[in-house]
């Protein structure tokens, strides 16, 4: 029997790549950059599945193009934003995504660019570098304490969640807000605040929300005014999510401390972005996930999401589910 056609968007890791070339006839783009629009449409046409990254903007357009044979889109990201998945939902195609197993990584990136940010390593690195270190002083390169802090998380899911347990061992005091009823965290004493509360109290906000047309530049002018000038700004998200114009602003005047961005709009920044002359600023180009094993899980989940959607079996972790009929247990 034929196997069934899919067309890969990037190189993904052994795991997951072994398992779709023993079940599929696989077209891989090897290009180092995303393929883009036309090569998709082009490579893409008449395939069962596509397993997609998120620098692909899979719309309605495309899967009307792609044809009406495909079966499964399999996302290899736990965000879906690039997916018009009302219109897949509105085909029957499932779409697949990566939940759970970049959580702790992408938490410990969180962490990490608080740390960078709040204890200003990246801009003491560059001073050591470029010889601008002269003598140690009581006053020199002060930064943010961290036990006793108020750490606000906007967007308390699994993400959020794993922030707050690495919180608890710093220390910290942790707000929370989430317009989704929040999942209690054992051994972990955060307590819900509304929105304004957390941003006035927090000496570092984390944002951990998906990002949609509600959380589109939710950090703003008026969200920055409200944090303390000695708060830190940390997005290991979505870029989109802050407005970037007004983060430049109140960095620049230091309106708020620093800020750390693991995610951009657009990434990468164009070489002549105001964000790249800020010292108070640490960039990363959009890796929170990119640890050995949460990379490895992810594209075994990818592969095994678009393996189950050409075999006409549920996948294994489903944006829109309501695809399937309901289940006993699902009502
Ligand atoms: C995701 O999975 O959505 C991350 O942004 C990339 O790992």
């Amino acid at each position: 029997m034929a196997k069934p056609k899919v067309f890969v968007t990037r190189v993904i890791l052994d795991q997951g790549m072994s398992l779709i070339s023993g079940f599929c006839d696989a077209d891989v783009w090897l290009g180092e950059l995303p393929p883009g629009r036309e090569v998709i449409l082009e490579r893409g046409r008449g395939v069962h599945g596509l397993l997609c990254l998120l620098t692909d903007t899979i719309d309605g357009e495309m899967m009307e193009a792609l044809g009406p044979q495909l079966k499964v889109i399999s996302n290899h990201a736990v965000g879906y934003d690039n997916i018009d998945v009302a219109c897949a939902t509105a085909r029957g195609i499932p779409v697949g995504h990566t939940p759970g197993i970049l959580t702790d990584a992408t938490a410990d990136m969180a962490f990490a660019l608080m740390m960078a940010a709040g204890r200003r390593l990246v801009e003491g690195d560059r001073l050591v570098r470029n010889d601008g270190w002269k003598t140690w002083s009581p006053s020199f390169m002060l930064g943010a304490d961290f036990a006793g802090a108020t750490l606000g998380i906007v967007g308390f899911g699994r993400i959020g969640r794993a922030v707050a347990r690495r919180a608890t061992g710093f220390g910290m005091r942790i707000l929370h807000y989430d317009p989704c009823p929040a999942v209690p965290e054992p051994g972990v004493a955060a307590e819900s605040a509304d929105l304004d509360t957390l941003l006035r109290a927090a000496d570092f906000v984390s944002i951990h929300t998906p990002l949609n047309s509600k959380t589109r530049h939710l950090v703003n002018a008026a969200f920055l005014a409200k944090m303390k000038p000695t708060s830190i700004l940390i997005n290991t998200a979505r870029g989109p999510i802050v407005d970037q114009k007004a983060l430049h602003d109140a960095l620049k005047t230091h309106r708020i401390f620093a800020a750390g961005l693991d995610v951009t709009d657009p990434e990468p920044l164009p070489g002549d972005s105001p964000l790249l002359e800020l010292d108070n600023l640490v960039l990363c180009p959009h890796i929170a996930s990119a640890s050995w094993a949460a990379r490895a899980r992810m594209s075994l989940l990818a592969a095994e999401n678009l393996i189950a959607g050409l075999k006409g079996e549920r996948l294994p972790h489903c944006v829109n589910p309501e695809i399937y009929p309901a289940r006993p247990h699902d009502r």
